[in-house]
């Protein structure tokens, strides 16, 4: 995985942390621990930074589905980034040819899509990694997460970019509402370089167990410094790092 981690920040644009490589390397172990499987999805592509990064995880048998506007902008209805097939085409196949078979490109906006539609559209089984990083108004978030929701297999990881982001406080607003009039199966565990990390209600506990089980081997002494803290959100714990 790192060899892709390192081509990603040197040739790919776009807006991830450097430390959000971690998460999904232990997202990647809890999932092999537990033999959890199922795609890789992502709305909101952009050149595709975190997403070869997310693809890099995915076994052969499993699918990596990219979902953007692309050049559709005139419906990038709050300017957050910029998709472009052309540049994400051309990522593939000069930087990671070995992935191009797994990549399946969906050219939508995530508002229009339903999740059966989805479900159809992508010929998904279910998705294991689902990262939220389209439109950033309250009503793209809470279409998202739900479509997410709806498409996750159990133990499965939901992230959703910019959340506290002082740039974007629709997304955060987006997030409570979703939380409040449509959740019915996430729970959050994890707050980390500008994304909530959510999985299903019943392997909650678990992921978070397994995750703080992770970052002592990890990091070690590194683990009991102040950077991490247990906060409550809306009456649920998560692990916050900052
Ligand atoms: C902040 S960028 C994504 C950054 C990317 N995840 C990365 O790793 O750098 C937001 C992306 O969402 C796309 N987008 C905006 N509104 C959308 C919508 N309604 N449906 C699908 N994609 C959308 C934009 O075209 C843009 O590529």
């Amino acid at each position: 995985m790192s060899e892709v981690n390192d081509i990603v920040f040197r040739h790919v644009d776009g807006w991830v942390g450097d430390k959000i490589v971690d998460i999904v390397e232990f997202i990647d172990e809890f999932h092999n621990a537990h033999a959890i499987h199922g795609d890789v999805a992502e709305i909101g592509v952009h050149h595709g930074k975190l997403f070869f990064i997310l693809s890099s995880i995915a076994k052969e048998t499993e699918k990596c589905i990219a979902i953007d506007l692309y050049e559709n902008q005139s419906l990038n209805l709050d300017n957050s980034g910029s998709g472009s097939r052309e540049i994400f085409e051309r990522h593939i196949k000069e930087l990671f040819p070995e992935m191009q078979n797994r990549i399946k490109i969906v050219p939508a906006d995530s508002m229009s899509l339903t999740p059966s539609q989805l479900r159809e559209t992508i010929g998904t089984a279910g998705v294991r990694v689902f990262s939220v990083d389209g439109g950033h108004n309250i009503e793209h978030v809470v279409n998202d997460l739900s479509l997410a929701q709806e498409v996750l297999v159990g133990g499965g990881i939901v992230m959703l970019d910019d959340f506290f982001g002082p740039h974007w406080p629709s997304v955060t607003e987006g997030y409570f509402k979703f939380m409040r009039i449509a959740n019915r199966r996430l729970a959050p565990f994890l707050i980390y370089q500008n994304k909530i990390f959510l999985t299903t209600y019943s392997e909650r506990d678990h992921v978070e167990q397994s995750l703080k089980n992770f970052i002592i081997k990890k990091f070690g002494a590194e683990a009991h410094k102040g950077n991490w803290k247990g906060v409550t959100i809306s009456g649920v714990g998560c692990l916050a790092y900052s």
